[in-house]
């Protein structure tokens, strides 16, 4: 729409100028809509058994395999930056073809949850990722079944057995939230069922829905040491050259069976399918900004190419202008302590 120019000025003037609203700092925080809050932010955390001090991950500068020690420390301060949950993922120090150490009530997840439910555990939301890939000696998320010709494959409902073993150990353990990560199908039944079993009806399940073969879990196979020993997760985790409806598909069959809430993972390759989703559910979606997305801003930003804080910001803004409620990031607590300063 334009309207006469008066005078010499040019032919027609804009009559709609979305500057107008740009035009000062106050204008631009009165109108601004998309919103992130730290109690948005959900912390990953890794914790290893049998370490002395915490150990860094090389490929994700700023993130460490946590003590049981060091992991409370930074569980208190992920609460003090007001942070909205936190998801532990264990790493034993034996591995097995069954993941014993997943379901040990001894093991590391299991013990480590004690000590953080004293610390924090009416703070914010202490989950557990239920995956068997830490502790399986294949490094696969499941059973191993041979197929006969030489070649092994996952079997989806031998492993939904240890998923609901799984499950039920952690929520003995204390956890808040099971996050199922394996993408076996049926397993967010199975692990439902098992619950409800074993006298856990109200655990909720925030499943790891849409969940893709991705090259961006690259530098979390190091922090977690859950890289396959052999082949890779696409015959389970989802074909990242398939359309946006089968990550739909996928959190639909979810909540079928029982899912309390929703992921996408990784979250900015997959920005359409946090916004499918968001559209299709009416449970809370979340969405995973994984270990290769975290690793390539701090790359980018240590040789000074890119300005980390606004970028680390601007990443999170799109997730939530795609539809995601909760954000699981390992920036949660630095993220969370440049929000509160506004
Ligand atoms: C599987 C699991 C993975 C991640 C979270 N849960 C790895 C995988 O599927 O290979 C990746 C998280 C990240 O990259 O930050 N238990």
């Amino acid at each position: 729409m334009t309207h006469p120019a008066p005078g010499a000025g040019p032919a027609a003037f804009p009559l709609t100028r979305p500057r107008r609203l740009r035009s000062t700092p106050a204008l631009r925080r009165l109108v601004a809509d998309v919103r992130v809050r730290p109690a948005d932010l959900v912390l990953p955390m890794f914790v290893k058994e049998g370490i002395g001090a915490p150990a860094p991950i090389p490929s994700m500068p700023g993130v460490v395999q946590h003590t049981r020690d060091s992991l409370r420390k930074a569980a208190a301060e992920a609460v003090a930056a007001g942070v909205g949950g936190l998801i532990l993922f264990g790493i034993p120090s034996v591995k097995d073809a069954r993941g014993s150490g997943a379901d040990d009530p001894a093991g590391i997840v299991q013990v480590a949850l004690v000590d953080v439910l004293a610390e924090v555990g009416s703070d914010l939301v202490v989950m557990t990722d239920l995956c068997l890939d830490e502790y399986t000696d294949s490094g696969h998320c499941g059973l191993l079944t041979g197929r006969g010709d030489g070649e092994w494959t996952v079997d989806n409902d031998a492993t939904l057995v240890r998923y609901g073993q799984v499950a039920v150990a952690q929520a003995r353990a204390g956890t808040q939230v099971v996050a199922p990560s394996g993408m076996m199908d049926g397993q967010v039944a199975g692990i439902r069922a098992a619950l409800d079993e074993a006298g856990f009806p109200e655990l909720p399940i925030l499943a790891y829905s849409a969940k893709y073969a991705s090259a961006y879990y690259g530098p979390f196979r190091d922090a977690a040491e859950c890289a396959p020993r052999f082949g890779d997760r696409s015959a389970y985790q989802q074909d990242p050259a398939r359309a946006t409806a089968e990550g739909v598909r996928e959190a639909l069959l979810d909540l079928a069976e029982g899912a309390d809430a929703v992921m996408v993972k990784p979250a900015g390759a997959y920005l359409d399918v946090v916004r499918a989703v968001a559209e299709a559910v009416d449970v809370p979606v979340a969405a995973y900004q994984v270990s290769g997305e975290y690793a390539m801003v701090e790359a980018a930003a240590a040789q000074g190419w890119v300005d980390r804080r606004r970028i680390i910001l601007e990443q999170l803004q799109g997730i939530r202008r795609a539809g995601a409620g909760i954000v699981l990031t390992y920036w949660a607590t630095e993220a969370a302590g440049w929000l509160d300063a506004g």
